[in-house]
């Protein structure tokens, strides 16, 4: 095996999804506090009382009616209130991490926790103390925070009353959250990432066009919204980037993408042009703004392609991104997907998984395919196009897993998802690919970001928690946790 020496081991978390303590310590509700839980096939709802004042629920890809506001219903179980209580369980959480030998723990600011509306001029000191805490409390074990700065928790007032991130002025706001962050927590954090998954707007539309059959006008509707949202958010990026760098020049700062990594499914022609093209909308788009700093060619066909040659655009703006390029390219790695122009006979089907299936791939219960390979493949070709540093900053499996009569929980079935992941990372560093670190997600059971589940676990680390926020929140190891301690002790050489 090939990890570099420093290679850095850990795990991955979104605040959102483990904090809980939604009001807590002056924190102001975000999005994911009014979206309810789901299933596999039962998508979550966000609440809301519609113009009358009448309660309401829409699936949590469709838009809020006219006039309607988002409102917490008493009668749904909203599982991102509690989570997994990370809120006052991090010591316990944090020591359980080092005894896995962690070099990094990539986690994320909850930013209605130190803006609790998104607009205030200063911060809400209780919620930077607590991120200071759990900063002070990783480094005591020597664990590298690796922070996100936004993962899917707006501010509530922000989305409500600003439109979002449709409206400009959010960039304003987002900056002044992650100057704060550089600000406060200057020595104590130097790993930063600016925006989750940002390409998850333009990379989702088929899936959700699947869901809510959308006409055409709706999809070109829906393609202007991502693209005029995320042009927002890459400046905000970008505008980051420049002031972590300003602030302490020993930030290393990146961006995170999902890896919507797609396969044509015959050597059609047309279907390779189609793969291609698929990459560019749900990977280039972002990938190359952030790395290369300005949008690529292919840009102008999708924009004609969905009539938005007339998006909010300044010169301004593109010069910020040309300044605001990022240090590493880091990543989500789950399965990977089947594009094609031909009839599909056989869909891939579950939660966020669409298109053709894969003979050749095994999938999960939740429909996701397994595809270490595909990682390997992907590990290649992102390296190949921007030659910067890489990082694997989520990858996992989520499992229905059972608790034995002593407590013990066999998760065999993780480990072999893990092994021929971590095998084809080593195979990509021989080839030459500059791998610096690896989180898997959810190194400890979490609220599902797609379903809402707990059911849905992730973990090396069992939480006793149940979709209906029942459980006593006893962190437990699962056989997992002692394979992936042995792994880290080897610095990947040990993998049985
Ligand atoms: C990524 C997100 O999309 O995938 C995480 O960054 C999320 O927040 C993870 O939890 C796994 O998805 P899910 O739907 O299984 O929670």
């Amino acid at each position: 095996m090939s990890f570099p020496q420093g290679f850095l081991w850990g795990g991955a978390t979104a605040a959102n999804q483990v904090e809980g303590a939604w009001n807590e310590g002056g924190r102001g509700p975000a999005k994911t506090d009014v979206t309810t839980g789901g299933t596999v096939s039962e998508p979550r709802y966000i609440t809301y009382l519609d113009k009358d004042g009448k309660p309401g629920k829409i699936n949590q890809f469709e838009r809020l009616p006219e006039g309607a506001r988002y409102y917490v219903n008493p009668d749904y179980y909203y599982p991102n209130h509690k989570a997994v209580d990370q809120y006052h369980h991090y010591k316990e959480d944090i020591a359980l991490f080092a005894e896995m030998g962690y070099k990094v723990y990539r986690m994320s600011i909850s930013w209605s926790r130190l803006f609790p509306k998104g607009i205030e001029k200063t911060p809400n000191e209780e919620g930077v103390e607590h991120y200071r805490k759990v900063f002070q409390e990783l480094r005591k074990y020597d664990i590298e925070p690796l922070v996100t700065i936004w993962h899917f928790d707006t501010p509530l007032y922000l989305e409500q009353e600003l439109g979002g991130w449709q409206n400009r002025e959010l960039i304003d706001h987002y900056v002044r959250f992650a100057t704060t962050c550089f600000t406060e927590y200057k020595g104590l954090v130097k790993y930063w990432l600016t925006f989750n998954e940002i390409n998850n707007e333009c990379a989702f539309i088929d899936m959700v066009n699947e869901m809510l059959h959308m006409t055409k006008e709706e999809e070109d509707a829906r393609y202007r919204e991502a693209y005029q949202l995320l042009h927002y958010q890459l400046v905000a990026s970008a505008k980051a980037v420049q002031i972590g760098h300003a602030i302490d020049s020993e930030n290393m700062i990146g961006c995170m993408l999902s890896t919507a990594c797609a396969y044509p499914m015959t050597c059609d022609p047309a279907d390779i042009l189609k793969t291609e093209h698929s990459w560019e909308n749900a990977i280039f788009y972002c990938g190359d703004v952030h790395v290369f700093g300005g949008y690529s060619p292919f840009v102008q066909r999708l924009w004609r392609e969905h009539g938005c040659e007339d998006l909010d655009i300044t010169e301004e703006d593109l010069a910020e991104l040309a300044a605001g390029t990022v240090d590493m390219y880091t990543f989500s790695y789950y399965s990977s997907g089947v594009v094609t122009t031909h009839d599909v006979t056989e869909k891939a089907g579950g939660n966020m998984s669409t298109g053709a299936k894969n003979p050749y791939l095994q999938y999960s219960d939740w429909g996701w395919s397994l595809d270490p390979t595909g990682m390997q493949y992907f590990l290649e070709k992102i390296y190949d196009r921007y030659r910067i540093p890489l990082m694997i900053v989520e990858n996992g499996l989520g499992a229905y897993d059972t608790v034995e009569e002593d407590g013990s929980i066999h998760d065999q079935y993780r480990i072999d998802y893990y092994r021929p992941h971590i095998q084809a990372m080593s195979r990509a560093i021989e080839n030459g690919v500059d791998l610096i670190g690896y989180t898997t997600w959810g190194c400890i059971d979490v609220v599902s970001a797609g379903t809402g589940e707990m059911r849905k676990r992730y973990g090396f680390i069992y939480v006793d928690m149940d979709d209906e926020g029942k459980g006593s929140m006893a962190r437990s190891r699962k056989d997992s946790f002692f394979w992936y301690k042995k792994v880290i002790a080897s610095n990947g050489e040990d993998l049985d």
